[in-house]
């Protein structure tokens, strides 16, 4: 049951894609107050917790899976410090759920702009979540499990983004690949050394001056060339695309915004100017539909070019100064002069330079056009991102209808999640956001985002050879798999690393196990179910399973349990039923161990790692291979601790039509017995397969 209840007058987010009559009676759970001192129109939500209750959501952000306890920000921002004292990063996704003894609720405030969350932080018995604007709808939510609460929302808000197939291959990334050669030479390091590999981020450097939609013609002669090249070898580029278009006369996608009126402006009809890698820049209004459709065509000498996927950043939007600001800035750094010697001089300065990038005040200098109404930024902040993604999406629709493309973005608000995939940002090499990226996938995928996945390694500072290890036996498992670091940082390569065969190993893992995970994803997206779940979603009655911080259920028969701390060689594993757990080495190498339910220190060396299977399922390996193109998925070989036998759904499609029907399914049934192993050949477009017990 959803309901819906209306504040104040809010704007169309475009999250919500049901039709739900507003409720005229009071909001049930919650208390309403409209605190004194804020904004006007401020209203907040109290809602009494009782001791036991968890409370899930709120996306991408920071913290544990349960967010109790914390305090939260709904306001995106380019913040690469993700410490558990942030409140906010890259995207504002206004989802919380509410599970407790007696009590299953979750609440969405379709809000796009400041929204608080005081999660017990204030007060461990109270939630309050307060809307700045006071202009939302706020639906509450009500069903009979966590399962079917996750796809009532999903409902609400609309099927999630479906990626090509070859996207779930392995994607080498780096900020600082500044020509052709660079590119051929990391693909050649892995294909050399047998690294599987389908794809190959361009950063900003390929670009010409940072101008979006433009490449360097002299370090990238023959893009579409190249391109073509690497397709034979089953290797995509994917080109980043920021939000910032750079002012300058005579630059075709400034002077084509321009002619458009594509350009956000300020109160007084001038365009708004803010700084970012190009240096001086315009801001697409993406708010306003022919300014999306104007964006969306920009990626054709791209797509021309023969490129199938994109990654668009810097869509919060980052600013890294605005003419007004840094006009200010000089101001104050003028009058200090004066007073230099003063003991707080340090601190003055400081603070005129800090507050610099991203400031409240140059959020309110801009407005938005949406049909006759000019929206000033700030009421709608957390919209930009996802107004990218769409205008993009929309984009690539209209070059190619007749295949999906590969697109994620670095911000986001929930709607954006039926156009685009997530990435989780700039975070560091440090084994605490190896635990937070796991943490924040099960909630990004209650929210809609089920392709998502972290920069494997960390992005800024030095990785280490241990830690990029375990980021990439994280990454086996999550849709995009994608080792990206940061400019004049440690290389991160794979090939890099003394140990690199052991990493490639685990990478083979990904490709054996890409079909099943790819069947498990489409599953999952075409029931408006979730990829990856807090084990309370499939054992609600079992307190210990609930409170479970690093483990992921992952699809309909699998949990995922990753060594998330340095030197460890294994870890504490809870088990809510009996599984069988596969110790794996690489696609061929693995142990095959039945554990029964409870408590276990499993054994992982360094470049071990598990999968546990629920007893009577099973999972499924191919032969593996480099690209996600050449897997052949009809030999296949069933891994499950099957006594009563199993029956596994196997989707499978051609991994582009962007309308796949869900019954392309081949039913394998496996009769019960001992082996934990069996190997067979599953026909196409079948939709019957048994597989018998070696032993009959
Ligand atoms: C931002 C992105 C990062 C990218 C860098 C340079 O920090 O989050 O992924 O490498 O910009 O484009």
């Amino acid at each position: 049951m959803i309901r819906k209840y209306t504040f104040g007058s809010p704007a169309d987010t475009g999250a919500v894609v049901q039709s739900i009559p507003a409720e005229a009676g009071d909001l049930p759970f919650f208390s309403v107050s409209f605190p004194e001192g804020g904004e006007p129109g401020t209203v907040a939500f109290t809602l009494n917790l009782n001791p036991e209750d968890i409370l899930w959501g709120l996306g991408e952000t920071l913290r544990g899976m349960n967010k109790r306890g914390g305090r939260y920000r709904s306001w995106n921002v380019d913040e690469t410090q993700h410490t558990d004292d942030r409140q906010n990063i890259y995207a504002s996704h206004n989802l919380l759920v509410v599970f407790g003894p007696g009590r299953l609720f979750a609440v969405y405030l379709d809000d796009p702009g400041l929204v608080t969350w005081d999660l017990g932080f204030t007060r461990s018995d109270q939630a309050v979540i307060t809307s700045a604007n006071g202009d939302l709808n706020l639906y509450l939510l009500e069903e009979e499990s966590l399962n079917e609460l996750a796809r009532s929302f999903r409902r609400l808000t609309g099927r999630s983004y479906l990626p090509p197939r070859w996207a779930f291959g392995y994607i080498q990334s780096r900020w600082g690949y500044a020509s052709e050669e660079d590119i051929r030479t990391v693909v050649a390091e892995h294909r050399k050394r047998h690294i599987p590999l389908d794809g190959v981020c361009m950063d900003i450097d390929y670009m010409d001056g940072f101008r979006n939609f433009t490449w360097n013609r002299g370090t990238f002669p023959d893009l579409k060339g190249l391109n073509a090249d690497l397709r034979r070898d089953h290797v995509r580029l994917i080109p980043i695309i920021d939000a910032g278009v750079k002012l300058e006369e005579g630059y075709a996608a400034y002077d084509s915004g321009v002619r458009e009126d594509a350009f956000c402006k300020k109160a007084d009809g001038s365009l708004f100017v803010a700084a970012v890698w190009p240096g001086r820049c315009c801001f697409p209004d993406f708010l306003n539909p022919e300014a999306r459709a104007w964006f969306g065509d920009q990626y054709r000498p791209l797509l021309e070019a023969g490129v199938e996927g994109f990654w668009n950043d810097m869509n919060e939007p980052s600013l890294f100064y605005s003419d007004e600001g840094l006009a200010e800035c000089f101001s104050v750094l003028d009058a200090r002069k004066e007073g230099a010697g003063d003991a707080e001089i340090m601190g003055a300065l400081r603070s005129a330079l800090g507050s610099l990038a991203n400031s409240p005040e140059d959020y309110r200098r801009f407005y938005h056009r949406v049909g006759d109404r000019l929206i000033r930024h700030d009421k709608v902040h957390n919209l930009y991102g996802a107004g990218m993604t769409r205008a993009t999406a929309e984009g690539l629709r209209r070059f190619g209808p007749e295949k999906r493309w590969l697109l994620f973005s670095r911000s986001s608000f929930v709607g954006a999640h039926r156009y685009g995939g997530l990435w989780q940002g700039d975070n560091i090499s440090w084994w605490q956001h190896l635990k937070l990226a796991l943490q924040m996938l099960p909630n990004m995928n209650l929210c809609g985002f089920l392709f998502c996945g972290c920069d494997l390694g960390g992005f800024a500072g030095d990785t280490t050879e241990d830690l990029l290890a375990r980021f990439l036996q994280l990454g086996v498992f999550t849709p995009l798999m994608r080792n990206h670091s940061a400019i004049h940082t440690r290389d991160q390569e794979i090939y890099r690393f003394s140990t690199w065969e052991k990493m490639r190993d685990t990478v083979t893992v990904r490709y054996a196990l890409l079909p099943f995970l790819y069947s498990e994803f489409m599953k999952a997206a075409l029931s408006d179910g979730l990829y990856f779940r807090p084990l309370a979603f499939d054992w609600s009655d079992d307190p210990r399973a609930c409170r479970v911080e690093d483990q992921l259920l992952l699809g309909e028969s699998c949990m995922i349990a990753p060594v998330l701390e340095p030197n460890a060689l294994g870890r504490s594993v809870y088990l809510p039923e009996d599984m069988l757990m596969i110790r794996f080495r690489s696609a061929v190498d693995y142990d095959l161990i039945p554990l029964e339910k409870g408590d276990h220190y499993v054994e992982l060396a360094l470049h071990e790692f598990p999968l546990f299977v629920r007893k009577n399922r099973i999972v499924l390996l191919c032969p593996g291979g480099e690209s996600a193109e050449t897997l052949d998925d009809t030999r296949l070989t069933a891994l499950g601790w099957i006594p009563d036998g199993a029956a596994y759904d196997f989707y499978r499609d051609d991994g582009t039509d962007p309308s796949p029907s869900p019954d392309q399914i081949t039913r394998i049934t496996a009769a019960a017995g001992p082996s934990l192993r069996r190997s067979f050949t599953a026909p196409k477009d079948f939709p019957e397969c048994r597989i018998p017990d070696p032993a009959e």
